[in-house]
């Protein structure tokens, strides 16, 4: 059974395209890293993939089951997405990294959640520190262990590492494909460093004009 199944989508805004029957089938766990333009519309990808915005024709299927026969927050917790802009809620860092497990009613992981933020470098972060306070690459790396710790299935990683020092940049991917290899899950990671690009994946997708107009191996 596919992972991912991605099936003509159609997206507009206005009278701009974004996507025009795009297509993809994700059939065995990669790392897939997501390139092209500005404005070819990679984040609306992402962010139908993962159900926050809604395509206007085409479908997507999530291990066989399409998205019309899954609740969102189901579907989210399997298919997870770490904006550019990384959101913070109110409170503190520690309510950040709580909050997924209190959402899905799971039990919190606070060995993993410092395991995750040792390998962010973010191992002497006051836990109690109020999320405001965070400088941009802090708030990036708390909101994808945020996102880890809800072990999906798919994780969408939008320019992750855009506001980072190179040290953090190269934490994180080891830390992600480390994580894919070890669980057998599956990213698609938008990126425009070609070289991040193929340090991190297996697979490359390449958007323009609404499709993929290269989808191989890198
Ligand atoms: N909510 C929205 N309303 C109107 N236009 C949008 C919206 N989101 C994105 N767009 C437009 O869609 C195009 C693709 O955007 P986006 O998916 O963010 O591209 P990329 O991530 O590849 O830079 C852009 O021209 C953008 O301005
Ligand atoms: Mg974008």
């Amino acid at each position: 059974m596919n992972i991912l199944e991605i099936s003509k989508l159609y997206k507009t805004y206005g009278d701009q395209t974004i996507l025009n029957d795009l297509s993809a089938t994700i059939s065995i766990p990669e790392r897939i890293a997501l390139l092209g333009k500005s404005g070819q519309g990679k984040s609306t990808l992402l962010r139908i993939l993962c159900r926050l915005e809604t395509q206007d024709l085409g479908g997507i299927s999530f291990q066989g089951r399409s998205y019309l026969d899954m609740d969102v927050k189901e579907w989210r917790k399997k298919i997870s997405y770490v904006s550019q802009q990384s959101y913070m809620l109110q409170g503190s860092v520690e309510d950040n990294l709580r909050t997924v497990s209190q959402l899905h009613r799971t039990d919190f992981d606070i060995a993993l959640a410092k395991q995750l933020m040792a390998a962010l470098n973010l191992e002497h972060l006051d836990w109690n520190k109020s999320s405001s306070e965070l400088s941009g690459g802090e708030k990036q790396r708390v909101a994808l262990a945020r996102t880890l710790l809800l072990k999906p299935e798919v994780i969408l990683l939008d320019e992750v590492t855009a506001s980072l020092d190179m040290e953090s940049k190269y934490a994180v991917e080891t830390l992600l494909i480390d994580w894919q290899r070890e669980k057998g899950n599956t990213f698609i990671w938008i990126t425009h460093d070609l070289e991040q690009a193929e340090r991190i994946s297996n697979r490359i997708w390449f958007i323009e004009g609404g499709s993929l107009v290269e989808d191989g191996e890198s």
